[in-house]
C-alpha cells in the first residue's frame, strides 16, 4: 500500500550517527520506495523553542538539507523543505493546542529533560513543542512517520490529538491516525560515554558522538576512546544485558552493516575489544565518510540548497494549505 511518509529535523547542528541510524537512513529507504510520498522537513520552528543564533540557524538549516540530499534522499523524489516557510504549521498548531489536554502535555518526559531543574525559565514553546509536531504530521495526511524511539511518545501524543479533532467534530477520518515507523534494534543510539545516556547534539562532550560530519581520524579517535567494560566481547544476546556500552557498539556495528545484533555477537564472540572497535571504526568510515564528503561539497553550493527549500516549500504549502482550508470550514471560521 502506498504509504505517506512525514517525518522532521531539527537544524541545531551537530547531527551525528543516532540520527542517521535512528531516523534518516530509514528516511532514505523510504524515498526509494517509488510506491511512498515522502515529506522531510527541516524543523526551523522546533529549532527556536531552545535560544538559536539567527546566522547559525541559517547555516544549519542548509547543512540538514544537505544531510538528507548526502544520505541519499532524492529531491525529486521526496519533498524537503522547512517548517518556517509554510504557514500552515504554525496555524494548525494553534487550533491544535486548543484540542490538546494540559494533562496530556505535563505527561511529556522530554519536555523534562529538556526544561531540567528551572522549568518555570523554559519557553511555552519548549513546552508545546509537542503539539507543533501534530500539526507537521497531520497536515500532511502521513499514514507513517519514522522516528527514533526518543520521539514515541510525541507521536503517541499526535494520535490522541488526531482522534480527539476527529471525536469533537464529529469528522471521522479527517484526520489520519499515523503510524511510527520505530527500528527494532537501532532506535536508539546511546552516547559512546555513557551507555545509559542517549547520544545527543546538546552534549558538552564532542567525544560523545560520531557526527556526520566527522572526518576518518575523527572517527578513529572517538571509537578508540569510546567506553567499554573489561569483559570479553559477549556470546548471547542476553549477555548484552548488563552491559550498555558494549550493546550500544554492537548495535551500531550492525545497523551499520545492515545486519542483525545475533549475528555481529556470533563474529565477534570471545575476541577482545580492540579487535571489534578496529571494525567498527572500518565500517563507520566506509559508509560515513562519503556522507561527510557529500555535505561539505554541497554545502559549498548554498544557491543549490536555497533552491532545493524553496521548490520544496512550494510543493509542502500546495499540500498543507488545502487542508488547512478544510479545517477551517470544519472549525467554523
Ligand atoms: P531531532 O531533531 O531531535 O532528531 C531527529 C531524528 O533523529 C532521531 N534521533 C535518534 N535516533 C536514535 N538514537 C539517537 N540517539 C537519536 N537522537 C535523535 C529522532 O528520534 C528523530 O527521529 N521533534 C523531532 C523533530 C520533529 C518531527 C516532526 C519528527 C518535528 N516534527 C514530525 C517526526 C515528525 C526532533 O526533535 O527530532
Amino acid at each position: 500500500m502506498a504509504k505517506k511518509i512525514f517525518s522532521g529535523v531539527q537544524p541545531t547542528g551537530n547531527l551525528h550517527i543516532g540520527n542517521y541510524l535512528g531516523a534518516i537512513k530509514n528516511f532514505v529507504d523510504l524515498n526509494n520506495d517509488n510506491q511512498n510520498k515522502c515529506v522531510f522537513c527541516v524543523v526551523d520552528l522546533h529549532a527556536v523553542t531552545v535560544a538559536q543564533d539567527p546566522k547559525i540557524l541559517r547555516n544549519n538549516i542548509r547543512e540538514t538539507v544537505a544531510t538528507f540530499i548526502a544520505s541519499g534522499i532524492d529531491p525529486k523524489k521526496s519533498i524537503i523543505f522547512n517548517q518556517s516557510q509554510v504557514g500552515a504549521h504554525s496555524e494548525a498548531a494553534w487550533i491544535l493546542s486548543c484540542v490538546a489536554r494540559m494533562g496530556w502535555l505535563n505527561r511529556m518526559t522530554q519536555f523534562k529533560e529538556k526544561a531540567g531543574k528551572d522549568k518555570e525559565k523554559a519557553s511555552v514553546g519548549l513546552y508545546s513543542y509537542p503539539i507543533l509536531m501534530a500539526a507537521d504530521i497531520l497536515i500532511y495526511d502521513t499514514t507513517h512517520v519514522p522516528v527514533g524511539n526518543d520521539q514515541k511518545q510525541h507521536l503517541e501524543l499526535c494520535r490522541d490529538i488526531a482522534q480527539k479533532f476527529n471525536n469533537d467534530f464529529g469528522v471521522n477520518d479527517f484526520f489520519k491516525v499515523p503510524e511510527p515507523l520505530i527500528q527494532k534494534d537501532f532506535s536508539r543510539i546511546m552516547s559512546l560515554k555513557d551507555g545509559l545516556k542517549k547520544m545527543s547534539k546538546s552534549e558538552l562532550s564532542d567525544l560523545s558522538r560520531i557526527n556526520l560530519t566527522d572526518d576518518k581520524d575523527q572517527i578513529i579517535n572517538k571509537i578508540k576512546k569510546a567506553k567499554t567494560d573489561t569483559l570479553p566481547m559477549p556470546s548471547t544476546i542476553q549477555d548484552l544485558n548488563e552491559r550498555p556500552e558494549a550493546k550500544n557498539l554492537i548495535g551500531i556495528y550492525s545497523s551499520l552493516k545492515n545486519s542483525t545484533l545475533e549475528k555481529t555477537i556470533q563474529e565477534f564472540s570471545g575476541k577482545n575489544f580492540s579487535e571489534f572497535k578496529e571494525d567498527l571504526s572500518q565500517i563507520t568510515i566506509e559508509k560515513i565518510s562519503p556522507i561527510s564528503k557529500e555535505i561539505k561539497k554541497l554545502l559549498s553550493d548554498q544557491s543549490y540548497l536555497d533552491k532545493i527549500l524553496e521548490e520544496g516549500s512550494k510543493k509542502a504549502d500546495e499540500i498543507a494549505s488545502k487542508k488547512i482550508k478544510k479545517i477551517h470550514d470544519i472549525m467554523g471560521f
